[in-house]
């Protein structure tokens, strides 16, 4: 990224919204600068977002400075630590971040203590706001397919999940040969032809087994996949398991896909348990809830499969046109065992916007 030197407009505000998302095909264990190490597919939500504000000033005879963060109109002083670093981390490609002033404001529409991560959506909303700065700083219109490619490639230094958060649809990250654009550095959209229709509007119906913050964070457990004696068969099994779904994907094949995802759960809870030391993050409720699902789906032949994230809570994902039966389903059998009763209906959203 080359810096001109010269700013055109020194002042101004950005503001993005940007969503969270659920992997199907899960990235776990990384190298060096958020790298993973292998392939993930996920799509992004309708409900669960966060939005950013930026009021920034470049000046260039002072050192860049965070004037102050709130999130849903508090101060937040341990999420600024973790900006601050991020924007020290962003200035090494964009330079004018080293004497920007800045002032973030934040809105989440993650409901309180859900147990939901936030942190694809935080850090896809950030990065989309500083390579907005970057065009109105030099006044200039990057286009479109570039400013996301950018956007994704500066959201994964923040978490590597949060890559995937810019794009809508179906969305890849991570090289794989048998994926044209495919990339380690930053996500992308599977274009729309190898999509099948029967996957557009798809649902997400959050089960919180538990909000309890967890005991061992995602950053923790990628890393214990360094030494993980599984290491190597994992890697294959989610190259594997990225080229079935893609298949699955293009011929509208429910049950293919619905296989591949709850393996890739079960799968990725595998690991932490056999991780040394291993952990154990699903529930006794999150296992129930797993069982009701599968005696469901053999009774009804309906198109309802799960998934899980690096937390107990279940994810229940389905089609659009089987939600009456599905949320009757989950309100009279999956609903009793949630705690406090608590769930959130989502689903798949149409990717950040700018205000
Ligand atoms: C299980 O993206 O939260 O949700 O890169 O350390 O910030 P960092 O990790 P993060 O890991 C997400 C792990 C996952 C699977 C996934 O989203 O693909």
């Amino acid at each position: 990224m080359i810096e001109p030197g010269k700013y055109l407009n020194p002042e101004g505000i950005v503001h993005w919204k940007s969503p969270a998302n659920i992997a199907l095909i899960k990235y776990w264990g990384k190298y060096p600068e958020q790298l993973p190490m292998n392939p993930s597919l996920s799509f992004v939500l309708n409900n669960s977002v966060i939005s950013i504000k930026i009021e920034y000033v470049i000046d260039k005879g002072k050192p860049m400075q965070l004037l102050g963060f709130q999130l849903n109109e508090k101060e937040n002083p341990a999420f600024a630590e973790k900006i601050n670093h991020y924007l020290d981390r962003l200035s090494q490609y964009f330079l004018f971040l080293k004497h920007a002033q800045l002032k973030i404001s934040s809105k989440s529409t993650f409901p309180h203590s859900a147990g939901i991560a936030s942190s694809a959506a935080a850090f896809s909303a950030l990065a989309l706001c500083i390579c907005s700065m970057d065009e109105q700083i030099h006044d200039k219109k990057t286009p479109a397919l570039e400013f996301f490619k950018k956007a994704s490639f500066m959201a994964r230094l923040g978490s590597g999940s949060a890559c995937r958060s810019v794009f809508d649809g179906m969305v890849v990250w991570g090289f794989t040969n048998f994926m044209p654009g495919s990339a380690d550095e930053y996500a992308i959209k599977l274009p729309g032809s190898m999509v099948h229709k029967t996957f557009s509007n798809i649902q997400d119906t959050i089960l919180i087994a538990s909000s309890e913050t967890k005991k061992v964070s995602s950053s923790a457990g990628h890393a214990l996949m360094h030494n993980h004696p599984y290491r190597e068969n994992r890697k294959e099994q989610a190259f594997d398991n990225l080229k079935k779904i893609t298949h699955a994907l293009g011929e509208g094949n429910w049950k293919m896909f619905g296989e591949i995802i709850e393996n890739e759960a079960l799968s990725l809870h595998s690991l932490m348990m056999s991780s040394n030391p291993g952990y154990i993050l699903m529930r006794p409720n999150t296992i129930s809830m797993a069982e009701k699902i599968r005696s469901f789906r053999k009774d009804t032949g309906l198109n309802v499969y799960f998934t899980l994230d690096a937390g107990p809570n279940i994810h229940l994902i389905y089609p659009a046109t089987q939600k009456e039966e599905v949320q009757n389903f989950v309100e009279s059998e999956l609903v009793p065992l949630c705690e406090n009763q608590k769930w959130i209906d989502d689903q798949m959203g149409n990717g950040p916007e700018k205000i």
